[in-house]
């Protein structure tokens, strides 16, 4: 079986898409599934994770401190299968980028996958305090679930 290449995005690539990246390696089985992620903006590229985001995953056992924030590009919709926004602002963003049908398609909601249709956002933790990354992290932790019974 090929593998399959997905995409995280959100707006800083420092607080959701990480953790969102950090929890699909982490539940796929090696080798089938290649997991990255990337920012909408160009505010935190080469930074570590958040240190919030990077204190909640160590919480539930997962080592996000090897990633570093890139800036999406388009290039991106060639490399990826699947491209999971974090938001409704981040979504409209790729879909705009998107040069053609394919691409667009290939473009999701990530919490679409556990509330079909409902066009959820991922709360955007970064100005909040620590609680709002625990909560961040346990929908993003549904989602994989739910991504990896989709594509396995
Ligand atoms: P993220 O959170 O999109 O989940 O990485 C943010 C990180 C940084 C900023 C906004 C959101 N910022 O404005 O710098």
């Amino acid at each position: 079986m090929a593998k399959i290449n997905v995409l995280m995005v959100c707006l800083g690539n420092i607080c959701r898409s990480p953790l969102a990246e950090g929890i699909l390696k982490h539940k796929a089985p090696s080798g089938e599934v290649f997991v990255d992620s990337a920012g909408t903006s160009n505010y935190h590229i080469g930074e570590l994770p958040d240190q919030r985001s990077v204190a909640t995953a160590r919480k539930y056992g997962i080592d996000i401190t090897d990633q570093r924030g890139r800036q999406f590009k388009t290039s991106d919709f060639d490399a990826f299968d699947l491209i999971y926004a974090m938001d409704q602002s981040n979504y409209q963003h790729l879909v705009a980028m998107a040069p053609d049908e394919a691409s667009r398609q290939k473009v999701h909601l990530i919490l679409d996958e556990v509330y079909p249709g409902e066009r959820m956002d991922v709360p955007d933790p970064y100005y909040g305090g620590d609680m709002g990354f625990d909560n961040v992290f346990k929908m993003l932790d549904q989602a994989c679930d739910r991504i990896l019974e989709k594509i396995l």
